[in-house]
């Protein structure tokens, strides 16, 4: 599978620009603030039905304009795709594969397998404990269509007892009955998203440590750790054990919603103890190990989008992933680099075809 081409209408920076692209690799350089990431995020676009960098669609239009386009041709199964995503101000995002639009964008994803690998991943170690749960439940959501069904069940669910507990402490009332059924219904989702949760990252853990270990020559010991209160008992014991602090709180102290994953560097927090470079390798590391976790679900290598991914890797580093390029575990490739001639030494050692866009 590859991307082919694209066009961009009012998307950011660009108000009409045009792609046509190398089957294998393709580098955008040029200055600070050209709109190479933006090109990427256009990429991601096509995937994920949204930006990877900023949440508020509308922001996405280019300045003074009332809608974007980005219109895509991939090769998929020798058979063209035309992928459309559109936004007018003031209506709802459209996504459309071959003319047709999709009622639902959750029916697209994982339609075209993509990773992307960005400075701006840093959240996962600096950001609370939200950000490393979406991560985990996006891949997991690409391997599960039950899962995301779950996830919003609980969802609900611990809404309506959060509810619960603030009409309890604002009527100075208690009713235990009402509280067991969403204790029980909470129990139902969460202790089978516990489960799931904990499955994958048994099998994420060796395909995370065999990339580490191979892009920093095995020279750091890392370790990622899921946490959950499920590990100490069953959710509905837990919930029970928790009321009284519940009803102090007015809201669900324990559960899967506080979950977590620990990134660690020598048995220390990597957000505090590792280097720049490290928490990098940490994360492309992270990163691949979802590519191998699609490209195993999906049957076809995802699209991935390299996003200044040179910067703040020594030559090792970079070496060990070029490697992999070399190795064919990689399919199509977007790299995005403020280096002309670093790019150009990089991409030409790799004996693949390329094509580099000067910004
Ligand atoms: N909605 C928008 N309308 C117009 N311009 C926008 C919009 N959103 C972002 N931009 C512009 O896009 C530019 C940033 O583009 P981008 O992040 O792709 O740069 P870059 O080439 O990756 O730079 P760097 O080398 O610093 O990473 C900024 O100048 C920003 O103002
Ligand atoms: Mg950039």
């Amino acid at each position: 599978m590859y991307l082919k081409k694209i066009s961009l209408f009012n998307y950011k920076n660009f108000s009409e620009a045009n792609f046509e692209f190398d089957s294998k690799i393709n580098c955008f350089v040029g200055k600070n603030g050209i709109g190479k990431t933006n090109v990427l995020d256009a990429i991601y676009h096509l995937s994920y039905g949204k930006s990877y960098f900023n949440p508020l669609a509308v922001q996405n239009i280019k300045h003074g304009e009332e809608f974007f386009v980005i219109d895509a041709e991939f090769e998929k199964n020798e058979r063209t795709e035309q992928i459309v995503c559109s936004l007018k101000k003031g209506q709802k995002k459209i996504l459309k594969r071959n003319g047709k639009a999709y009622d639902k964008f959750s029916d697209h994803i994982g339609f075209i397998p993509l990773v992307i690998i960005s400075p701006a991943d840093r959240d996962l170690i600096v950001e609370g404990s939200e950000t490393r749960r979406k991560f985990m439940d996006s891949v997991i959501s690409q391997l599960d269509s039950h899962y995301l069904q779950q996830l919003i069940h609980y969802q609900k669910v611990m809404n309506q007892r959060n509810a619960l507990l603030k009409y309890f402490a604002l009527n100075h009332t208690y009713d235990n009955d009402t509280l067991s059924i969403y204790n029980e219904q909470l129990t139902e989702f969460g202790q089978s998203i516990f489960e799931k949760r904990k499955n994958f990252i048994a099998e994420f853990i060796p395909i995370f440590n065999s990339h580490h270990h191979n892009i920093t020559g095995s020279q750091e010991s890392v370790q990622l750790i899921y946490e959950s209160h499920l590990f100490e008992n069953d959710l509905l014991t837990l919930l029970q054990q928790n009321i009284n602090k519940d009803r102090i709180l007015q809201y669900t102290s324990v559960g899967i919603h506080k979950d977590d994953l620990s990134f660690e560097i020598d048995s220390y927090p990597i957000k505090k103890f590792g280097s720049q470079g490290q928490q990098k390798s940490f994360l492309i590391a992270l990163k691949l190990a979802q590519f191998e976790f699609l490209k195993k679900q999906s049957g076809v290598k995802p699209i991935l989008l390299f996003d200044d991914i040179f910067d703040k890797l020594d030559e090792s580093r970079v070496s060990k992933i070029i490697e992999m390029v070399n190795n064919d575990t990689f399919g199509q490739l977007f790299i995005s680099d403020t280096h002309p001639e670093r790019t150009e030494t990089i991409v030409k050692s790799t004996h693949q075809s390329y094509t580099i866009f000067n910004l």
